[in-house]
Parts: C-alpha cells; structure tokens; sequence
C-alpha cells in the first residue's frame, strides 16, 4: 500500500461520486429506513446525512490509502455505487419476504419463538461484495464491504455488532474470491462467509437473549443461509455487470480461455508458431503472476490474445517462418518495422470486432509497450552507413511500437515474458544455466529501457519472476539426456547453418 493524498479528483469525477453517495443514501433510508417503526421525518433526514458524510470519508480514506482505488475512471465509481444500491434492494426483498414467512410462521402457529431480530443474520450481505471483486478488483471490494458495513449497520438493531459482522464476513467473500478459478469458489465464499458471521451470532445471544433453542438455531442458520444468499445473488448479477458496463470477471475470461474461442482457433491455424508461442507464455506469467500476488487469470488469458494480431500476415513473424524462409529479406527496413508494428493495430481491431474484455483489449499494444524493433531499426543504420548518408537520418519513429507503456503488473509480466521466451527459442543448447543467464539478461534489458516504470512491479518482484520464468522454460526448453555420441563429432553444413540462424535470431531480438 501507498499513501497518496495528492486532491487530484476532477470537478466532473467528485460530482459523479456526490450524486451516487446521495442516490445510496436516499435508497437506503426508503427502502431500509421505512422497515424500522416510528422515525420521525426530521430523524430520516438526519440519519441519511450522517450515513452520506461516513460514506464520503470511507471514500477519501479509501482513496489516500488504497493504490488499487486511486485514479479510477468515473464509470467505475458509478458502478460500484449502482452495485451497492442493488445490494441495498435485494437485502430489502429478501427481509420482506423473511418477515412475511414470520408473520405466516406466528398466524398459522408453525413457529413463534423466532423473533424478528434473528433474521438479520440471514440477509444478504455480501452481494454487492462479491460482485465488485470479481469484475473490479480487491482494493474496490475491501471499500465496497465497508460502505455496506456502514448502509447496513445503520438500520440493524445492534448496529455495532452488525458493522463488524458484516465488514469482516464481507471481506473474508472477497479475500476467497481472488482466486475464482471454477464456480465452486461460489460455494467456498459463501461457506466462508457463514463461518465468519457465526462468531458473531454467538455473541448476540449474550446482548439479546434467544427466545429458545430454535431461535438461537436460526441466527446460526441464518448466517449459512446470509452466505449462501449472497453468493447465487453474485452469481446472477455479475453477467450483467459484464454485459452492460463492459468488465470482465476471472470466470468469464476463463471461459474464453478454452481454446474454442474463435481468434484463438484462427491464431492455431493461421499461425501456428505465434500460437505456440502464446500458449508457452500463458504458462510463464501465470506461474509468476501467483508467485508476486498479480492476478493469474487475467495473465493467462492476456497471453493467450497478445499476439493476435499476427493472423493477418504470419509469414512475416519469425515464430511462423519455415528454416531458410524469410520474407524480409525482399523487403526494406522501413517497410519491414511497419509490418512487425501493424500486428498491434491488427490485434486492437480484432479484439474490438470480437469484444474481448478491455483487459486483456489494453494488453495488446501494452506487450511492446514503446519498444523499438532493434533488428530494423539497426539494419536501416547500416544500410545508411553503407550507402553514405548519415545514420541520424534513420527515423527512430518508424521503428518504434506506439505504446502505451505497460499500466499494470499483469501487462508488464506480460511484455517480460513475450521477449524472454522468444529469446529462449533459439538458444542452441538450452541447459538451466544458459536460460537462467538469458532470463537475467532480459530482465536487465527491459528493466533499463524503462519500459515497466509505469506499472508497479518492484525489484522484489522481478526477482521472483525471474525464478518462475527460469522453472518453467528450463521445463519445457532443457534439452534431454544425450545419448551416446560417436567420439568424433562431425559438423555438418546443417549444423553450421543453424548456429548461423541462431545468431540471426538473437540479433533480431536484439540480445546480441
Ligand atoms: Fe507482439
Ligand atoms: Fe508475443
């Protein structure tokens, strides 16, 4: 965490956040407020502006510690708070509908010892929780739980036990939810939820005395049931968070992870050497996004879209080229670098024609960040060198890939992991030693061009990365066990010329 508390909010950003705190507010004094008997008008009023200015301070605190909360886009503030007034109506319906079964439990003398006050255990909570987390992030879910600690703690009959019962529940949902990786981690937070709620259903029996074994029964049911509630209404309600305000929870990008997607089937037969190679990097950065706490999915999936754009021309990228076929060499420099470029563009394009999430969208041109292609851009210096212009007259532009810059540690693991496995592709004789020296070396390499200095990996970080990218290349690269060889080795021209295109390569890639 980072303490940031630069006022860097707009005008447009703090209104936006104004009008959704009121509209909360207002909703949840309605529909919750009205539940409670006999408030004066002047008490609602009042309630609301004391929940409004506790609110906006858990959005200033939020915003001056929380890194994972600063500097979002006011789509997303909008969201969070439309996500807590969802909460706020399915928390009202589901108490109407518990204290109609009371009421017909008490006529019908089903049951009357369970008081009113037991089935606050049993609301939903964690809706609005569980939904940000997935489509928005931790940072964004932790403050969600507090502002609906505080919404609901408000009209609760002992409001102190139900603000820490609801802030700690809820952000135990979340803390599970980080890795979504089947639609168990539904029933996983749910059961993590009740558990968390119990406690404090047990202390509630010392402030207000169960009216019998049943009614303590149903405050710890009540709970298993609030986790339960909360994790199908997340359920339900993330589709639509997906479908109308364009964010992608971990669940559905590892549904497109399946390799049915049809830009993934297209990339496997269009350009098998880029799929390949996509598939290899998936493997490296999930292995190192778990490793520094980076979100693996949206890794994974990153990778597997990143190079997309390479089905447009595929003989063109090096991965795809056939030994001793190489379509540059009838091609100028220039006319080379927008080539290898336009695959970024291409791979924009493709990601919008299919909506891919904006996520793995923005990974796209974030791979290359503003890189320069060093093999052509090298070359055309030499061929100016050789034709007797002045190498300052090369265009450092028309070489160079548009950026941005990687802006998360999922994009910079990702623009790491791009480089270093095609690097590893042309090592001659890939032991441990010689990878762990070229993963080091590339490290180094990208670290200083300055590429990742706007996203947050530390050096902590790549050094962890580093251990990940090394274990799972020498896993797939390290050569097997020589069998035994004649005690002469006879070079043969095939072999002369492959170290030649080795060389070639790593030129190209700009390590040697
Ligand atoms: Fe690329
Ligand atoms: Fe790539």
């Amino acid at each position: 965490m980072r303490i940031n508390l630069e006022p860097t909010a707009s005008l447009g950003r703090q209104l936006t956040l104004g009008a959704s705190i009121t509209l909360l507010c207002a909703i949840a004094e309605i529909l919750l407020g009205a539940l409670l008997p006999n408030a004066s008008m002047t008490t609602r009023v009042f309630r609301a502006a004391g929940m409004w200015v506790t609110l906006a301070g858990v959005h200033i605190g939020a915003k001056a510690v929380l890194t994972g909360y600063q500097g979002r886009k006011n789509k997303c503030y909008a969201t969070l708070y439309m996500l807590c007034v969802a909460s706020v109506v399915v928390v009202s319906l589901v108490n109407v509908i518990e204290l109609a079964l009371i009421q017909y439990g008490n006529a019908h003398m089903v049951r009357s010892d369970i008081m009113e006050s037991s089935l606050v255990f049993a609301l939903p909570y964690a809706v609005a929780v569980l939904v940000v987390q997935s489509t928005l992030g931790l940072h964004l879910g932790i403050v969600t739980a507090l502002m609906c600690a505080v919404v609901f703690s408000v009209y609760s009959p002992i409001p102190s036990l139900a603000l820490g019962l609801i802030a700690t529940s809820s952000v135990a949902g979340c803390l599970v939810f980080q890795r979504v990786r089947s639609r168990g981690s539904y029933i996983e937070a749910a059961l993590r939820i009740a558990l968390v709620m119990a406690p404090f259903a047990i202390i509630s029996f010392a402030i207000v005395t169960p009216t019998s074994v049943f009614d303590a029964a149903a405050r710890l049911l009540g709970c298993l049931l609030s986790g339960f509630l909360s994790a199908l209404g997340a359920l339900a309600i993330t589709p639509f968070v997906e479908y109308f305000a364009g964010y992608a929870s971990d669940m559905r990008l590892i549904e497109m992870a399946t390799l049915d997607h049809p830009l993934l089937k297209e990339l496997s037969i269009q350009a098998p050497g880029t799929w390949n190679h996509s598939m290899v990097i998936g493997m490296m950065v999930e292995s190192a996004a778990d490793a520094i706490g980076a979100n693996p999915v949206v890794c994974r999936v990153g990778a597997y879209f990143h190079d997309i754009g390479k089905t447009k021309k595929p003989v063109y990228f090096v991965e795809n080229q056939s030994p001793g076929e190489n379509r540059h060499d009838k091609l100028s420099p220039p006319m080379s670098a927008l080539i290898i470029r336009s695959h970024v563009k291409d791979g924009i394009e493709l990601a919008r024609k299919y909506k891919l999430p904006k996520v793995i969208e923005d990974m796209i041109p974030q791979h290359h960040g503003t890189s320069v292609i060093d093999y052509f851009y090298e070359k055309a210096k030499k061929e100016a060198e050789e034709s007797g212009r002045s190498v300052e007259e090369v265009d450092r532009s028309l070489y160079q890939y548009p950026g941005p810059k990687p802006q998360t540690r999922e994009a910079g693991l990702l623009m790491l992991a791009d480089g270093i496995e095609a690097a590893a592709r042309t090592l001659s004789e890939p032991s441990q030693d010689r990878i762990q020296g070229l993963v080091q070396k590339m490290l180094n390499k990208v670290f200083a061009s300055g590429e990742l200095n706007e996203c947050e990996l530390t050096l902590q970080d790549l050094h962890c990365i580093a251990k990940c990218f090394t274990r799972v290349l020498t896993g797939i690269y390290h050569q097997r066990i020589a069998y035994a060889e004649p005690a002469e080795k006879v070079v043969t021209t095939a072999e002369v010329s492959a170290a030649r295109e080795v060389r070639e390569n790593l030129k190209r890639l700009g390590i040697e």
